[in-house]
């Protein structure tokens, strides 16, 4: 795979660009859409999250790299493709997301606390290790087929707990995710509303993040995405990679099964 250095130059500009724009009151969106039509600035985070892999880091002063993400301790090619998956060290199944948070703790002596109060950064920011982290390890299963099994129990207990999850009417607003999700040419205020229970919205939704948020000015992962759902629904605080969180994901990224897998994905 071809492998650019972190390009500091380009990270500098584009903060640049940000700050001038937000200062002078212009469309942020715009801006997005620019430089969309250059090049994904979401690339950046795939090098910095690569640093971070390599780097010894934490108390225990260690990389990731003998972090197994389900195919074996430090390889990553097609390993996001299969998850979430049961991992039987932890005795559960993992996104990629709270695997990394298990390897940053065992691995690298990071508190969990510390990780999760961090993981989803302020906009505009320079981003979170986590965001980075995922992004790297889900772009190297850039043009493989999503692939999760529910072969374990509890992959497949997981399945039907985000299925019932994703159907299922909660909250002050009695809103079920298959209302905002559930038919095409759906709208909300200016928004598109993905349609999950097609087979092609799914697959267009699970092969794309972690995604570039022009809005944002950073990189957000399908843990935030969750989160901010379950925000829009008024529902209790989604607790990041929370097994709420995890069979949702499970729910969603087996139905997209199949889907080419190709990131930063790119969000409005
Ligand atoms: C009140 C309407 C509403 C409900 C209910 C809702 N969402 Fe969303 N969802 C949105 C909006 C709005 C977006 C973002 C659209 C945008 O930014 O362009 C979105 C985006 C998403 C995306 C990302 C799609 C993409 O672009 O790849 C996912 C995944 C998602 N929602 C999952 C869920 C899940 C799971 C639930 C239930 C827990 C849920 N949503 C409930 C409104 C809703």
């Amino acid at each position: 795979m071809k492998e650019r250095p972190f390009n500091l130059v380009a990270a500098v500009s584009l903060c640049a660009i940000v700050t001038t724009a937000q200062a002078q009151g212009t469309d942020p969106l715009g801006v997005g859409r620019r430089m969309l039509t250059e090049d994904n600035p979401g690339e950046l985070w795939i090098d910095k999250g690569k640093q971070l892999f390599h780097e010894k880091r934490g108390p225990k002063n260690a990389s990731l790299e003998q972090c197994d993400f389900g195919v074996g301790p430090g390889k990553l090619e097609g390993a996001s493709a299969q998850l979430p998956r049961y991992f039987p060290d932890t005795d559960k199944v993992q996104d990629l997301e709270s695997r990394l948070l298990t390897c940053m703790v065992e691995l690298q002596g990071f508190k969990r606390e510390d990780v999760v109060k961090r993981a989803i950064s302020p906009g505009g920011s320079s981003g979170s290790d986590m965001e980075a982290l995922a992004l790297y390890i889900t772009s190297r299963s850039n043009g493989m087929k999503m692939n999760v099994s529910l072969g374990h129990q509890k992959e497949y207990d997981m399945y039907k707990a985000g299925e019932y999850l994703f159907f299922r009417r909660a909250g002050q607003t009695d809103f079920a995710c298959v209302q905002c999700h559930g038919e095409a040419n759906k709208r909300i205020r200016l928004q598109d509303l993905i349609h999950m229970t097609s087979k092609k919205g799914v697959q267009e939704v699970v092969s794309t993040w972690p995604a570039y948020r022009g809005a944002h000015y950073v990189v957000r992962t399908m843990q935030w995405r969750l989160y901010d759902c379950f925000w829009q629904m008024r529902l209790p605080e989604l607790k990041y990679a929370s097994d709420t969180s995890i069979a949702l994901t499970t729910y969603l990224h087996y139905q997209g099964n199949g889907a080419v897998i190709k990131v930063p994905g790119f969000k409005r």
